[in-house]
């Protein structure tokens, strides 16, 4: 079975009635299985999303061979995304290595610049179909190493929204609504009505980034108004080295290391279930 892109795996999503697609950061090898499981369980289509410095850790072939032949095996429909990537050479050596989706973050220059380069990397993508995310907007948090502080955090604005969908065609928007990356210290406060605006006024499907945190409700409700790709990364790691912490201090040394990861995945699969069933 091929990689799916996103458009294609939404539309498998709908059919299973589910309303939007989780996307969950993988953040090593050995968690894969987890995720494999999760969709198993719900029935689920998968989309697997990778940091560039996971990418850079695991290699892109690997992961592409990897994520190809268990979509087959467990007959998974399955896309494989470039998270958060601001290099267009590393978009372009993504792309040439199989995955079926990615992101160009210009979230960090101006709208003219961030629609230029957006435009550049949907026609590296587009003759594979390969589908394409963008960010406007400031997004708060930490996200593989890199810090937005809370005074950086900038609101998409609709009339932006509008206008850079309208001049580069892209497959879908990561907004900046209230949600942060990785851990909240405090509740996380979403702007509904923004969001019901931006989606009334783009008509693509919208991005949630920072879903670690989110309250449930929060999140049906999200989905509801218009967010059709929730992005969750934080939680799953977490959960998983809570676990290993716990089990390698019970360990053995001369235990098999699959005895110490084993549970550790489970706890994946147990976050990503509860998840995916927020998206019905
Ligand atoms: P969290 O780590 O906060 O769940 O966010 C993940 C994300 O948005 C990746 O792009």
């Amino acid at each position: 079975m091929s990689l799916y892109n996103f458009t294609d795996l939404l539309q498998v999503a709908k059919q299973r009635e589910f309303k939007a697609l989780g996307s969950f950061n993988l953040h090593c090898l050995e968690m894969l299985p987890a995720f494999f499981k999760a969709a198993e369980k719900t029935n689920s289509p998968l989309m697997i999303q990778i940091s560039t410095g996971t990418a850079k850790y695991l290699g892109h072939r690997l992961l592409v061979d990897a994520i190809c032949s268990l979509s087959a095996s467990k007959n998974v429909p399955t896309c494989l995304h470039l998270d958060h990537c601001s290099d267009l050479e590393a978009i372009q050596t993504a792309i040439d290595a199989g995955f079926s989706s990615v992101m160009y973050d210009g979230s960090h220059l101006p709208i003219e610049e961030n629609i230029a380069n957006t435009r550049r990397v949907i026609d590296m993508a587009r003759p594979r179909r390969v589908s394409v995310e963008a960010e406007l907007g400031a997004i708060g948090g930490s996200e593989d190493g890199k810090v937005v502080a809370l005074e950086e955090i900038a609101f998409t604005s609709v009339e932006d929204a509008k206008r850079f969908v309208h001049e580069t065609g892209v497959d879908m928007l990561a907004i900046s609504i209230g949600t942060v990356h990785g851990l909240y210290t405090g509740k996380a406060h979403i702007q509904h009505q923004r969001l019901t605006e931006i989606t009334h006024a783009t008509g693509i499907p919208l991005v949630l980034h920072g879903g670690t945190g989110v309250s449930d409700e929060d999140m049906r409700l999200a989905v509801r108004s218009g967010i059709e790709k929730v992005n969750v990364g934080t939680e799953m790691n977490v959960q998983w080295v809570a676990r290993c912490k716990q089990t390698f201090e019970k360990g053995k040394v001369n235990d098999s290391v699959r005895n110490f990861l084993v549970p550790a995945n489970d706890a994946v699969t147990d976050v990503l279930v509860e998840k995916i069933q927020l998206f019905r």
